[in-house]
């Protein structure tokens, strides 16, 4: 089976777990800890940075410590993973779901801007799949409507924006690591702030609101969302080899594309003025009603794939009976392919064998050939 994702630890992963385990810090605490975030805060270009046990907390703890809660509104894409949405529910707040735009796959902000409310607070952009979001589009908004601008990078280590990584656009921004990302700590994840004020109540927050110079003393109801010292470890080596990962990535992205050149089906593509980081290798079919099919196809085989996310407004805790045609649309169409750095020239070719194997026996009809037409950046 080729699977859709599986971690590279090639580099010093074990010589520096095993620094922890010799030393015995293997709680959070301990050297990996600083240098894991010095060293994060260094590749993306930002002041600070504090880690975290998973992606899912770090968004949590960037909406409280902008203030954000009860009465508040945040608006962020329906079609996204569904921790972006349900965060702002832990925080208290109201999320206001909005469509994506057809060309890039992100949150559009004409959307945006037609559902700011006197309660909105924050506008949450997710770089879905490793593109990045219309940033210079959503810091205007934002800045007319003093609202703050949170961004989802989960997916978008090694994602540029005009020369500059995403996540240093706006006034917080929050990474993942679970084992599918482009780095991995197993479970983690890293909370960047552009004032420092942010970050420190960030690390009060996931410290349990402890005092820093009162024993035992609390003064607000907080949380244990460190990262340990061995999660940190794995983490510097994998950010050891972030480059050699994200252009190992940027390749397999090509060989797809020269592979399912002519196939009815488009790729992700890489906006003027941005570097995609291709989190994920995926494709929207023209017809989705042969997804399903190509799924199973694939997976009889040996391929794994991924259909996109479904979108959050059609999940029961999230219903909305309002259109987000473009969201449900996209969601309906895409998968993701095998997408992880170890991936050989033979192994793309494989799969892209087995998509036009599908096609040509009649499963998809050929109607044009794949687009790789980069739409303008709209901003
Ligand atoms: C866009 C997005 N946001 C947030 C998360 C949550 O990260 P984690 O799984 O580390 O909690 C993910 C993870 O898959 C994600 O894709």
């Amino acid at each position: 089976m080729i699977p859709v994702y599986q971690p590279c630890l090639t580099g010093r992963e074990k010589e520096y777990v095993n620094q922890c385990l010799d030393s015995t810090w293997i709680s959070s605490r301990g050297e990996f800890i600083n240098r894991f975030e010095k060293a994060f805060a260094d590749y993306i270009g930002a002041h600070h940075a504090t880690s975290v046990c998973n992606g899912t907390v770090a968004l949590h703890l960037a909406l409280e410590a902008l203030g954000i809660g009860p009465g508040d509104e945040v608006i962020v894409p329906t079609f996204t993973y569904i921790a972006s949405v349900n965060t702002i529910v832990h925080a208290g707040a109201t999320p206001v779901l909005v469509d994506s735009r057809e060309t890039d796959w992100q949150i559009d902000p004409e959307q945006v801007r037609r559902r700011i409310t006197p309660r909105t607070r924050a506008v949450i952009a997710v770089h879905l799949y490793g593109a990045a979001c219309d940033m210079e589009a959503l810091q205007r908004i934002c800045s007319e409507h003093r609202l703050f601008l949170i961004e989802d990078c989960a997916e978008a280590l090694g994602t540029l924006y005009k020369g500059r990584h995403v996540g240093t656009f706006g006034d917080v921004a929050t990474f993942s690591f679970f084992g599918n990302k482009t780095i991995t700590t197993g479970e983690g994840g890293m909370v960047i702030a552009r004032e420092k004020s942010v970050l420190e109540s960030a690390y009060h927050l996931k410290t349990q609101g402890v005092s820093p110079v009162r024993e035992y003393w609390h003064d607000v109801v907080a949380y244990n969302y460190r990262m340990t010292n061995i999660c940190a470890a794995i983490g510097l080596a994998q950010l050891e080899k972030i480059d050699a990962i994200v252009e190992k990535k940027r390749q397999i992205q090509q060989w797809y594309e020269q592979a399912l050149s002519g196939l009815p089906l488009r790729m992700h593509a890489e906006l003027p003025g941005t570097r995609h980081s291709y989190w994920m290798c995926s494709v929207l079919l023209d017809d989705g009603t042969q997804r399903q099919a190509l799924r199973e196809h694939l997976k009889a085989n040996d391929v794994e794939t991924r259909p996109f996310f479904p979108p959050a407004h059609t999940m029961p805790h999230h219903y909305s009976a309002d259109a987000f045609p473009i969201a449900e649309n996209l969601s309906a169409r895409g998968i993701s392919l095998p997408s992880y750095p170890a991936l050989t020239e033979e192994d793309v070719a494989y799969v892209a064998s087995r998509i036009r194997n599908f096609v040509e026996s009649g499963g998809m009809q050929k109607t044009r050939p794949v687009d790789q037409q980069a739409p303008a950046l709209v901003s």
